[in-house]
């Protein structure tokens, strides 16, 4: 099977990417290479993966639009262009994927608040793109990132993919309700078979610098404050890496839906584990054996004070359940955090 996967130096596509190549299929990834957090991170997942231009043709860098393969995965090759380029589309046509996977968005919903215009043009317009491109091209099948903020503030105890869906808190929230309402205009009119995946937290090794659990590893590592909105009482369903990457793979193995009448599904891909963020931090003080200096903040415009996903239909449509524990999921985290931020443990 052969996969076209957007977002591919970023910490989900990455480590999707390896998955995907290890269960036998063939994988093109593409990726901009932003700059909305360091392109050296993208870099050195992309590394990590077997993609060092160096080895491949002595180059320093990436060259725009060319296709390298990597050096350590047979299967994976990556091409570094933005979705919205003609080049992509190109690169799409020469490749024939069956599937594609678009992960490729700009992240972060205080990012969405700071710069809506900027949210909107990369997570709506890039998204059109890519259905425009799997239209032109007859692709059959596309997943894409959803994400738990389409649920706003509701009032049940854990997010359900059938809740009747409250008001958007973010302008991220709204791109990314968009996409899955566009996702439905396209299954619908264009028979391209949907699954939109609401990711809830993901945590893990190489992961975002924006974030929360790397932001408040590297401040603990180097004793520095951390802020702690809504002080601290917020909770969160963390997600750990390779529990999303095992879960994606396993829905494109699976190969269709499990509703045959349904053009279009949407699915939760959450650990289903609430953790106050306070309890977060005190179990990032146990790895890293030091105490976080605390700054307690009140609560942010466009934030949720608490995700759950209710992960039964991941379950029983694809059998899987994320396995991963917040113990051994930051046990990973902190032991990758203090190899590549360069900590010797105390
Ligand atoms: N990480 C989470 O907890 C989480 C939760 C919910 C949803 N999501 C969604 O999952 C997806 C992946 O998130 P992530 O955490 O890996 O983010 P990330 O920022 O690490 O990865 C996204 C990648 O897309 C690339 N990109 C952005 N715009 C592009 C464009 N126009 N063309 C080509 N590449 C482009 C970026 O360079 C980046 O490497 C995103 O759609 C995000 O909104 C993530």
């Amino acid at each position: 099977m052969k996969v076209l996967l957007t977002g591919a130096a970023g910490f989900i596509g990455c480590r999707v990417s390896m998955f995907l190549v290890r269960d036998g299929m063939e994988v093109l990834g593409v990726d901009s290479l932003c700059d909305y957090y360091d392109p050296a991170l993208k870099r050195a997942r992309l590394r990590n993966a077997g993609i060092d231009p160096a080895a491949d043709n002595g180059a320093l860098d990436l060259e725009e639009g060319r296709v390298y393969h990597s050096s350590r995965f047979a299967g994976f090759s990556f091409a570094m262009t933005d979705v919205r380029s003609s080049r992509f589309a190109e690169l799409a046509a020469d490749f024939a994927p069956d599937v594609v996977i678009h992960l490729a968005a700009q992240p972060g919903v205080r990012h969405s608040t700071a710069h809506p215009e900027d949210c909107l043009e990369m997570n709506v317009m890039a998204f059109m793109r890519v259905l425009e491109v799997c239209r032109e091209l007859k692709v059959g099948r596309m997943l894409y990132a959803s994400s738990s903020s389409v649920y706003g503030d509701y009032p049940a105890q854990s997010f359900r993919e059938s809740d009747q869906l409250q008001t958007p808190r973010s302008v991220y929230a709204v791109s990314k309700r968009t996409n899955e309402m566009l996702a439905d205009v396209y299954a619908r009119m264009y028979g391209i078979k949907m699954v939109g995946m609401r990711f809830f937290s993901v945590y893990g090794p190489w992961g975002r610098p924006d974030m929360a659990p790397i932001i408040f590893t590297r401040a603990i590592m180097a004793g520095e404050p951390i802020s702690l909105f809504n002080a601290g009482q917020l909770s969160r369903d963390f997600t750990f890496i390779d529990d999303v990457a095992h879960a994606v793979s396993r829905i494109v193995a699976i190969g269709q839906l499990v509703n045959p009448e349904s053009v279009h599904e949407v699915i939760n891909i959450g650990h289903g584990v609430p953790t106050l963020v306070a309890d977060f931090v005190s179990e990032l003080e146990y790895h890293l054996g030091r105490k976080a200096n605390i700054r307690l903040l009140p609560m942010q415009p466009g934030e949720m004070r608490s995700t759950l996903a209710d992960n039964s239909r991941l379950r029983m449509q694809y059998g899987y359940s994320p396995p991963t524990t917040l113990r051994r999921g930051l046990a990973r985290l902190v032991a990758w955090a203090r190899e590549y931020y360069g900590v010797s443990p105390d």
